[in-house]
């Protein structure tokens, strides 16, 4: 059973989502990537910290043959993501030709996508694809087309299942949204 709440350095958080609904959406995506992947060997590109539980969890369900690469981007500055985004693109990372999926934790203004998805397009793989675990539809407001989605959650801010508040909250199996104070 998820806490109803939990406290995270200087905030109370509440449960949003439990695990088994967020399993059950990860399963969902993985049965459209296993149609849509039958034939193709797609590079999975895990952005970390955030999405290491969603792609644990997805690539478990996902059962065709694939790559998987890992990078690190870093947008959100405790609850505030105005700084513009720190990213370390990995040099040795080979997707010429390829089909990549980016898996995201969450996709809230978009900026973090906006900007990977010109890197994957400058080292030029051929098709370049969106799985996000979470979407806040009212935040997101770019035109790059979300091609899997979990769930859809509302504007505000969560952690646990990989998200952090200032690296807080990661470990939760459970979704929590911020409580209005
Ligand atoms: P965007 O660039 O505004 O779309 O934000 C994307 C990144 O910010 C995600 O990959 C997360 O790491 C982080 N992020 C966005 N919203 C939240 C949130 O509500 N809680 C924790 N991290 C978040
Ligand atoms: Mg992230």
């Amino acid at each position: 059973m998820p806490h109803p709440t939990i406290h995270l350095h200087d905030h109370t958080f509440k449960i949003l989502f439990p695990y088994e609904e967020i399993l059950a959406a990860i399963e969902k995506m993985a049965e459209k990537m296993n149609q849509d992947f039958e034939t193709e060997k797609p590079v999975f590109l895990v952005v970390l910290k955030g999405a290491f539980m969603f792609a644990a969890e997805l690539m478990k369900a996902v059962n065709r043959d694939c790559d998987i690469e890992f990078i690190r981007v870093k947008s959100y500055d405790g609850m505030d993501n105005s700084k513009g985004i720190d990213a370390g693109m990995h040099q040795k990372l080979n997707v010429k030709g390829r089909t990549v999926v980016i898996l995201e934790d969450i996709v809230d203004s978009g900026n973090t996508l906006e900007y990977l998805f010109a890197e994957l397009k400058k080292m030029e793989a051929k098709d370049i694809r969106i799985a996000t675990l979470f979407l806040k539809p009212e935040a997101y407001k770019k035109d790059i087309p979300l091609d899997y989605v979990g769930l859809e959650i509302p504007n505000q801010f969560v952690v646990g299942f990989g998200l952090d508040y200032d690296e807080r909250g990661r470990g939760f199996k459970d979704l929590y949204a911020l409580m209005d104070e």
